[in-house]
């Protein structure tokens, strides 16, 4: 049984491993669900023969694409259209009420996973501005899996998923079908740049966010890091521009400088 084959030991140095990678540190409670998720490449008919062989080759860098996989494997990237409705509607009212004509509009959807909420904020903009101002508008979503990114960037959705998170306006506005798939429209891929980049490494960005959705990630990290991320993206928002962590996360025992409003939305004053 697999359970057997990955020792304690061997546990703790994935674990290293990953936390060197993502800064994601894996509980020893979590030793199950990492065996469910490495069990396609680790065994006699798959890619490593054993957790060993698949160790050593993270380690020894004998291909970046195993170190992709790993990643790919561990990391959680559950989301859906409009999940936590709520920071939609603060969307919303910021396109209506907040924002003021300028010449630029930048929302980062970090950790954007499957692209659903670069996808959700887009349709919110498109809904909300006049196409004077969706020319204005860039969306960038970046995640540290290789395998997420490439469905965001289809925008290729299973249907019978999806149907039930998206009103049928919504989807008559801004998707098409294709078998058995709804596709994003051209139109909303187009405001959209989905990017690899790891939310501990440096930033490339040059020019400042209006809003950061950072929703759904940080609790998978420890204070500390939570710390760290939430500072290093401070100065990448505009004054008066706002962060928007997930619901169930919070910032409790983290020092930052933004003013805390409520539903999880932070405003750099
Ligand atoms: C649960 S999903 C959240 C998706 C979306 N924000 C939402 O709220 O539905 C968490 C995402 O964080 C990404 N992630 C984890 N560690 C990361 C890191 N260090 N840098 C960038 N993305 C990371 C994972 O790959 C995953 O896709």
């Amino acid at each position: 049984m697999q359970e057997e084959i990955l020792s304690d030991r061997l546990f703790n140095k994935f674990s290293d491993f990953f936390f060197n990678k993502t800064g994601i540190r894996l509980k020893n409670y979590k030793k199950y669900l990492i065996i469910n998720r490495l069990a396609k490449f680790v065994g006699a008919d798959n890619e490593f023969k054993n957790y060993e062989d698949l160790y050593k080759a993270l380690i020894n860098g004998d291909s970046q694409e195993s170190v992709y996989k790993f990643i790919n494997a561990i990391t959680t990237n559950f989301s859906f259209f409009f999940r936590e409705k709520i920071h939609f509607d603060f969307l919303s009212h910021y396109f209506k009420n907040i924002y003021k004509d300028s010449n630029s509009i930048r929302i980062w959807s970090a950790a954007c996973s499957t692209g659903q909420e670069a996808y959700s904020i887009a349709i919110t903009a498109c809904d909300c501005l006049p196409n004077t101002q969706i020319n204005k508008l860039k969306i960038l979503g970046t995640d540290i899996s290789t395998n997420v990114l490439n469905t965001a960037i289809e925008g290729s959705y299973d249907y019978d998923k999806i149907e039930k998170q998206l009103d049928s306006r919504i989807i008559k506005n801004y998707f098409h079908k294709k078998d058995k798939f709804l596709i994003a429209n051209d139109s909303l891929k187009s405001l959209i740049n989905f990017r690899y980049l790891n939310l501990m490494s440096n930033y490339p960005f040059t020019k400042e966010f209006d809003i950061v959705f950072l929703r759904n990630v940080l609790i998978y990290f420890d204070n500390k890091e939570k710390e760290y991320i939430i500072n290093k993206i401070y100065p990448y928002i505009k004054q008066g521009g706002y962060l928007i962590i997930g619901l169930s996360e919070s910032t409790v025992g983290i020092k930052h400088n933004f003013k805390s409003l409520k539903y999880s939305i932070y405003k750099k004053e």
